[in-house]
């Protein structure tokens, strides 16, 4: 080992201070600086490029790739960026197609959400299909891998994990140098290292997990992308708030980094982008974990008719990437407080959730001062857009007036402060998948425009299909809080009797059929 340096690194920014500071002046978080032992050879000049591109001293290739020196972008020459699909589709969706040979990727998560589970079936995924795997597991000893990999349904198709045979390796190691050597030599296409955070360096006196570690081993890893051209994904640990443990310097390192999300009480899982470096971060992927490992699922099941159309419930049509999930929000109001009511939003925005408090309070003639009110999105979904504004709305009022939608009514629409309803993006397209699903009525801002084919379209076929449902328009939340009907049944009473919720629903005020008329008798608002 060369001379080395004293530097200390922020494990917020990643920034090196050369003395120990109690705030970082970089991003001034405090007593976020680790003290790290540098290499002075490896810090000389003209070591090249990350990506690993030509060495400073090959000045006619440097000119060429448009390095060390500045060309027109179009004289740079096209990149192709190769993709390796690893089979399981609903992870390729978030990586735009597949993983992206070369690349590093960090996957976080909360302990025993499924991100083991998850790699491995990845690994067999890509063995099956021909690619060498080796997954370095630095905190389960092999045996406790193959065990879960003999449950996991992947290598179950696959046959076993015998019938994988060479193809898929398991390496219970935390040296990174030793990784890196048998990545090498098995001439891997992809390395899985679960977890980043028990890997370490020997020459490296930190203790593993920590900043200088963390550094050091990633960088090693890159290195190890790059060179060979093998993908690496490395599994991180999140902190209690969800973010990933320690370093956001890690985050900079790696070229895509991905979350792994999920209701602890509910088998849904979902894989977000958080960046991609070669693909969009728009994407979701939607898993559900069973007894033979996480399923893909194309969309949550929810239920949009034959529930319990209880008061404080609505539907709404989501949109992640290019892909329109039906979500459900409930809501609850009872009474707290005035000057401390409490505001609770779990899965929603918490301060859109305040702002639609205050325009029913303004506009819908509705006192919640005093009404401590709690919201949520169901089934681990998280919605934060507008386009929800109405159907949580619609849960707040009805909860709080004790007045359900018709069953199976899914709203759509931004609320305005002056509480007008406003059409959202790709309306088409939600209004589309709720009818698919079986929605018997589609709430949409009367200023929307939807082209369906012909007048039909408010009852009849879209795009070939038979769609029985009904589009209905509102242009104001007053005239959306007032298709609130009253529920006069227990909930459990209408679980058992189903006829009798549907005298329920025959009760419920009739939805206009043309939109924009005015209802001839009005619900009376506050029923308090
Ligand atoms: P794991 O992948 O070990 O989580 P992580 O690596 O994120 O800590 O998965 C842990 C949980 O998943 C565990 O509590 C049991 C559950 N599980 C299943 O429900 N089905 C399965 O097939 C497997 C392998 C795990
Ligand atoms: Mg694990």
């Amino acid at each position: 080992m060369g001379k080395t340096r004293i530097e200390f690194l922020c494990r917020e920014c990643g920034a090196n201070h050369p003395k120990w500071l109690g705030k970082c002046p970089d991003c001034g978080a405090w007593d976020s600086l680790e003290k790290f032992a540098v290499e002075v050879e490896a810090t000389k000049p003209g070591a090249g490029p990350i990506w690993g591109g030509p060495e400073a001293g090959d000045a006619e290739e440097l000119a060429r790739s448009g390095i060390g020196r500045a060309v027109a972008l179009g004289a740079v020459p096209e990149a192709q960026v190769p993709r390796l699909p690893t089979g399981i589709g609903e992870f390729d969706r978030v990586l735009g197609g597949g993983v992206v040979p070369g690349s590093v990727m960090l996957l976080g998560g909360d302990p025993g959400i499924g991100k083991s589970t998850l790699l491995m079936q990845v690994a067999a995924s890509i063995a099956a299909r021909g690619g060498t795997a080796l997954y370095a597991s630095s905190e389960e000893s092999p045996q406790q891998v193959r065990l879960r990999a003999e449950r996991l349904e992947p290598v179950v198709r696959a046959g076993g994990a015998k019938a994988l045979g060479e193809r898929l390796l398991v390496l219970g190691e935390t040296d990174v140098a030793r990784i890196v050597e048998q990545a090498r030599r098995a001439q891997a296409s992809i390395v899985l290292v679960d977890s980043i955070q028990l890997v370490h360096r020997r020459d490296v006196t930190a203790a593993p997990g920590s900043i200088a570690q963390l550094r050091r081993a990633t960088l090693d890893l890159v290195a190890l992308a790059k060179s060979t051209g093998c993908a690496v994904v490395l599994v991180g640990h999140v902190t209690k708030e969800g973010a990933l443990a320690g370093p956001k310097l890690l985050e900079h390192l790696v070229d895509v980094v991905l979350g792994f999300e999920g209701d602890r009480h509910s088998a849904i899982r979902v894989v977000r982008g958080v960046k991609n470096r070669f693909g969009s971060t728009q994407e979701i992927g939607l898993f559900e974990m069973r007894g033979d490992g996480l399923a893909e699922i194309e969309a949550m099941r929810v239920p949009l008719t034959g529930g319990p159309a209880a008061p404080g419930c609505a539907f709404v049509a989501t949109m992640a990437g290019t892909r329109c999930l039906l979500g459900e929000v409930h809501a609850l109001v009872s009474t707290g407080f005035l000057g401390s009511a409490k505001r609770r939003a779990s899965g929603l925005d918490s301060s859109r959730l305040a702002m639609l408090i205050a325009v029913l309070e303004k506009h819908g003639g509705l006192r919640l001062a005093d009404q401590d009110v709690f919201a949520q999105a169901l089934g681990g979904l998280k919605i934060a857009e507008p386009a929800a504004d109405l159907a949580v709305l619609l849960a707040v009022a009805g909860a709080f007036l004790q007045r359900a939608l018709p069953d199976g009514t899914v709203a759509l629409g931004e609320v305005g402060l002056t509480g007008e309803l406003r059409t959202v993006p790709h309306l088409e397209q939600r209004v589309h998948e709720s009818l698919r699903r079986g929605a018997r009525v589609v709430l949409v801002p009367s200023s929307a425009k939807i082209t369906m084919p012909k007048q039909q379209s408010e009852r009849g076929k879209i795009a070939g299909e038979h769609l029985d449902g009904e589009i209905v328009k509102v242009g104001t939340i007053q005239r959306a809080i007032d298709l609130l009907a009253p529920c006069t049944r227990a909930l459990s009473g209408r679980d058992l009797a189903p006829d009798s919720a549907r005298s329920a629903r025959e009760s419920a005020p009739a939805l206009e059929p043309k939109p924009g008329a005015r209802r001839s008798e009005a619900q009376p608002r506050n029923a308090r």
